[in-house]
């Protein structure tokens, strides 16, 4: 039995609550569904300022009536300290999500950005610690390697940031890591990847290129790489971020304080991922036949991304289940479903 297995087992035998932060987005919505299969409770926070209440209805018709039951939801603002410290009044452990994400957004709203992502940050700190919550984990970035050109990535080994949202991801791990030495609040860290996966948005100017990509095919759009199609990613399944994150909230005392790649360790590269998404749509027989259009390399973008995630494997027992082709299989039939 794996580390992941027993823990999952664990979890069931002794229920626990959880906080989840931007339960109504992409990762926060399918770590909510996971919980409530595992019969935990779950405190939900949202905005809605990129994430769905139609998120939360397809959970609710995945778990059934009572697992539903084990979920409340607060509508607030991790900009408002009252709102956070309400989220995480008697709750054991923290997955803290909530954040603006995109790196063109950041660009052109740096200001908003940095409100949410370090204020926001910074008052779920403040609540958590206060409520004394068994431990804190929260999404960091692989931006935060910025232009450290060495790969695979290792977590010690970062360069400096090229957009404001990889400010405002750096700028977690350095207030997490003096929450840690003035206060003795410990925390996790979790540097995601590229991460993919059902219900993550298609729509939009700032949609991740998987869902966007795969809508567009869907609806026979032109498909538009930006730059020459090599640049590469860490493509990271929803299933292996899940896992990481009930990996780390459940972590002894030795894990804690320190930032993890989350992501598999492999290069994917877009014009790859173009060819992956075509055979993912021909397996649900249906099929796209235009060539990519290729535009201008993107601002703020990173050439290549790819991690080495032994140190998550080493401390926290991580095992990431799905390679890309297998996670983009188990994701179409969502976009076909949801799409168009
Ligand atoms: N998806 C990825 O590949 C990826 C990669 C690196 C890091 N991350 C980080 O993971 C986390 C989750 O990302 P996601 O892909 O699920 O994005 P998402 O946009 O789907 O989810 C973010 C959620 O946070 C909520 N939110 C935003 N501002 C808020 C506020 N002020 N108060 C309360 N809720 C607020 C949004 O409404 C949304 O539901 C983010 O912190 C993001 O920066 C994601």
């Amino acid at each position: 039995m794996t580390r992941y297995e027993q823990l999952q087992d664990d979890l069931k035998n002794a229920p626990k609550t959880w906080l989840v932060t931007g339960v109504a987005g992409f990762i926060g919505s399918n770590l909510l569904e996971h919980l409530l299969k595992m019969n935990q409770t779950v405190v939900g926070l949202d905005n809605f300022a990129t994430g769905y209440q139609h998120n939360l209805n397809e959970v609710r018709a995945q778990v059934g009536p009572d697992q539903w039951q084990g979920f409340s939801f607060i509508e607030g603002d991790i900009r408002n300290l009252q709102d956070c410290q309400k989220a995480c009044k008697g709750v054991d452990y923290v997955l803290h999500q909530a954040a603006l994400g995109s790196v063109p957004r950041s660009i052109n709203d740096p200001i908003t950005t940095d409100r949410t992502n370090i204020g926001g940050f910074l008052n779920m700190l403040v609540a958590a610690r206060d409520a004394e919550v068994a431990s804190f984990t929260y999404a960091a970035s692989s931006s935060t390697y910025g232009d450290h050109p060495a790969l695979p990535k290792l977590e010690q080994n970062i360069g400096k940031p090229l957009s404001p949202y990889a400010v405002t991801k750096y700028v977690n791990e350095l207030y997490a890591d003096v929450f840690a030495k003035t206060y003795g609040f410990s925390t996790i860290g979790l540097r995601y990847f590229n991460v993919f996966g059902k219900r993550q948005d298609p729509n939009g100017a700032y949609a991740a290129v998987i869902p966007k990509w795969a809508a567009g095919m869907i609806q026979g759009d032109d498909i538009f790489i930006n730059g020459d199609g090599e640049t590469s990613r860490d493509f990271c399944f929803i299933e292996n971020a899940v896992q990481a994150n009930l990996l780390a909230a459940t972590a002894g005392q030795s894990a804690k304080n320190e930032v993890y790649n989350v992501a598999v360790g492999d290069r994917t590269t877009l014009n790859e991922l173009f060819k992956a998404l075509q055979s993912a749509l021909a397996e649900n027989r249906k099929s796209y036949g235009k060539t990519p259009v290729y535009q201008d390399f993107r601002a703020g973008d990173v050439r290549h991304s790819q991690a080495d995630v032994s140190k998550a494997e080493n401390k926290l027992g991580y095992a990431p289940q799905y390679r890309i082709k297998e996670g983009i299989i188990k994701a179409m039939p969502w976009y076909i479903e949801n799409v168009g």
